[in-house]
């Protein structure tokens, strides 16, 4: 790499480029588009589990002044439904809706108004009548369902070794269930689009993720060619996983404004954003893990039970942690699905490892504790530098340095050595610890520069479709261009999410930084290289983009790069590691508790923005917490309905319950990763939060919390741990 600009260049802690468009309100979110003659769609909900619809009466809705249309399976245009019974949902599947009279879980859409105003089709959608025939015999609850448990096809059983010998060899066992609720994602902005439907082509101005899988989804479900769709993803109010998937209310703007000619606008309301726009599943992980007096693991089994929809299959991957964080010679990975009548669940913050972790290193400071060894050193211990999962090297691993220094910036020397053995006042004092590790994928992405001289100084564009989902990817794509072309961050604008622009892989996955960067890069290098080459240049001569376009007379020129990963890529496990430490006080008497401190250590290749990366991080940690402290969709036992319907009642942490963190990232040059060493910290900073905090509640009070949220009553009216005096 060339020597860093230091005022604006790779790894500056800059401001974000675009923070004053957003808070002068100038940075535009889907519906902010002014858009001509635009109409308004609301999406009407099915108020039963299971059955069919038996009549639609939309006599009084379509008497109310402003509206145009009602839209149920009846008139619903014909869509390109599944061809298969169960499909997988991968980011760019179909999203056919209105198909027919069925009725697959609560709060499906059943029908859509389309009126002149939102306040009309918000009335009139109250107004349309429909009468169900109910199928008696819904499936929402894990009791009394599990014999339906099958083998998703898309996560096949997983073994190495023998997980009964392994068990037999050991010192210690354990076997124990850790459950995690439903939880909604809840970004700040609310999924929304305006489409419009002209001459059979679709133009969406939508909030969306991955630009690319969009327009795939909707040319898939609606049969028209990718070319004839345009998605505009300009700003996204965060997505969490959320968005990556082109939902349904998407498809919906699209049928209505084919049917009136017109743009519609659809927002989902908060109450539809529980049941309209994915969620993470309720897991059950079961725990199996063997282990020496010296500590060695010999046996690690990580079963999951988890639900999906009874029309399509996700399967959140818990188990991916437990197939590479240690050395184990005897591993087993196992997944089980429970069709029921709720949405298909999908990817949500770290899907995987923020449910995954919270059973493993849950399981593993219960071992830690079994053979009276420090549970940092337990994980030393079982240190690998392979991983045994894939069976190849990791590109670079600091674990161990992020638990030593972790350990050592919390003052862990410190930790209460018995559980409730630290009391002040009323309060229990405990401390906890996790190892965490993320999957730093990396993947092909193109992006374009547009380079002009004025005035001896060079200003250039950066353009691809790449999305800024609240965390950074102005700013970091602007300080890759500004590194590569040498010039101040101030010259170089960047505009993204327009599929107009060369295709990324979007925002998802924790792969966003890497591939974007990397793809900027590439463009900038491009330019250089070919302007160069036109000049009989020496590629290794340094002379400024200014004099190179002089040289070439000039004033504006453009270029594109393209970048994928590498065979090196392709031969290694490329992670990201981290470690987490927390202190928690809780009340005797209550079970109320506090999170006092949290010490956050991660190696992730290079820190692009350490301003903005340290947002990621306390984001990520804010939501690991939140896993811990409050956030649980419920179900309603008898109907099957989510009883959690608004931000009242589905908590989420604020600055209160978020006390001091401490977020460090260790220096790390990962070559292999990719050329500019970049693993993304997207999801990371979730994982292994929610076992780091349960684990300091156990050393507090001496009770195991395998339940999440730990909620007071749950904690005050737990039994303590046997051994605990
Ligand atoms: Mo992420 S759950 O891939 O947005």
């Amino acid at each position: 790499m060339k020597k860093t600009l230091k005022e604006s260049g790779v790894g500056t802690p800059i401001n974000r480029v675009e923070g004053k468009l957003k808070v002068t309100g100038m940075a535009k979110y889907a519906t902010e588009f002014p858009v001509k003659n635009k109409v308004y769609a609301q999406g009407i909900n099915s108020t039963i589990t299971k059955g069919e619809i038996i009549s639609v009466d939309t006599s009084e809705a379509e008497k109310v002044e402003g509206v145009l249309a009602v839209i149920t399976h009846k008139n619903a245009e014909k869509l390109k439904t599944f061809e298969e019974e169960m499909p997988e949902l991968s980011t760019p599947s179909k999203a056919p809706v209105l198909q027919s009279s069925k009725v697959y879980y609560y709060g499906q859409y059943v029908g859509v108004v389309v009126a002149e105003t939102f306040e009309q089709a918000q009335y009139a959608a109250r107004l349309v009548k429909i009468e169900y025939k109910k199928d008696p015999d819904p499936t929402f609850q894990f009791d009394g369902s599990r014999s339906k448990a099958y083998t998703p096809e898309a996560q096949e059983d997983y073994l190495r070794g023998n997980i009964a010998e392994g068990l037999a060899d050991a010192d210690e066992t354990l076997d124990e269930t850790y459950t995690t609720p439903i939880e909604h994602h809840h970004p700040m902005e609310l999924h929304a689009v305006i489409a419009s439907w002209e001459n059979g082509k679709v133009t969406a101005y939508a909030s969306q993720q991955i630009v690319e899988d969009s327009i795939i989804s909707i040319s898939d479900t609606f049969q028209i060619p990718k070319k004839d769709v345009r998605i505009i993803s300009a700003y996204v109010g965060g997505g969490f996983g959320s968005k990556l998937y082109t939902e349904r209310h998407v498809i919906l703007a699209v049928m209505a404004s084919k049917m009136l000619g017109r743009p519609v606008q659809m927002t989902v309301t908060r109450q539809q954003m529980f049941t309209n726009t994915g969620m993470r599943q309720h897991n059950e992980q079961r725990m199996k893990i063997g282990a020496k007096k010296d500590g060695a693991l010999t046996a690690l089994s990580h079963e999951t039970l988890s639900h999906t929809s009874t029309f399509q299959e996700y399967q959140e991957p818990c188990g991916m942690m437990s197939k590479m964080l240690y050395n184990v010679p005897n591993n087993q990975i196992k997944y089980r699905l429970i069709p029921m009548n709720f949405q298909t669940p999908c990817a949500m913050r770290a899907p995987g490892e923020a449910t995954g972790s919270f059973a493993l290193e849950s399981a593993m400071d219960e071992m830690a504790w079994k053979l009276k060894m420090d549970p940092v050193e337990f994980r030393i211990k079982n240190d690998t530098q392979v991983d045994l999962g894939a069976d190849k090297p990791f590109s670079s691993r600091l674990l161990i340095e992020c638990l030593r220094i972790g350990a050592d910036r919390f003052g862990w020397d410190d930790r209460p050595k018995e559980p409730r053995s630290r009391q002040k006042g009323n309060w229990l004092i405990g401390y906890g610890m996790s190892a965490a590790s993320r999957n730093a994928p990396y993947q092909e992405t193109a992006a374009k520069v547009i380079l002009e001289l004025e005035d001896e100084k060079v200003f250039a564009t950066i353009q691809m479709d790449a999305t800024d989902i609240g965390t950074g990817s102005y700013t970091i794509i602007a300080q890759t261009a500004a590194e590569y072309l040498d010039i101040p961050v101030e010259q170089v604008t960047v505009e993204l999410g327009d599929s107009n622009f060369p295709i990324t892989p979007g925002s998802g996955g924790s792969w966003g930084a890497a591939s974007y960067c990397n793809g900027a890069r590439a463009a900038c290098e491009s330019a250089i290289t070919k302007l160069k080459e036109n000049r009989n240049i020496d590629k290794d001569e340094e002379i400024s983009v200014a004099e190179l376009l002089k040289k070439n007379q000039l004033n504006r020129y453009e270029a594109e790069g393209t970048v994928a990963p590498s065979e090196e890529f392709e031969k290694h496990s490329v992670f990201s590691f981290g470690a987490n430490f927390s202190e928690v006080w809780v009340d005797k008497d209550t079970g109320m508790y506090r999170i006092k401190r949290m010490v956050n250590v991660g190696s992730a290749g290079k820190i692009m923005n350490p301003k903005t990366a340290y947002g990621q991080m306390i984001g990520g940690l804010t939501m690991g917490a939140g896993m811990v402290l409050a956030e649980q969709t419920k179900v309603e036992p008898n109907f099957g309905n989510f009883i959690t319907r608004s931000l009242a009642d589905y908590h989420v942490p604020v600055n209160l319950d978020m006390a001091n963190i401490d977020v460090i990232f260790l220096p790390e040059e990962d070559k292999i990763a990719n050329k500019m060493g970049i693993k993304g910290i997207g999801e990371l900073g979730i994982t292994s939060v929610a076992a780091s905090l349960a684990n300091a509640i156990f050393n507090a009070t001496g009770k195991r919390m395998r339940d999440l949220p730990i909620t007071p009553e749950k904690l005050i009216n737990a039994p303590l741990e046997p051994g605990v005096t």
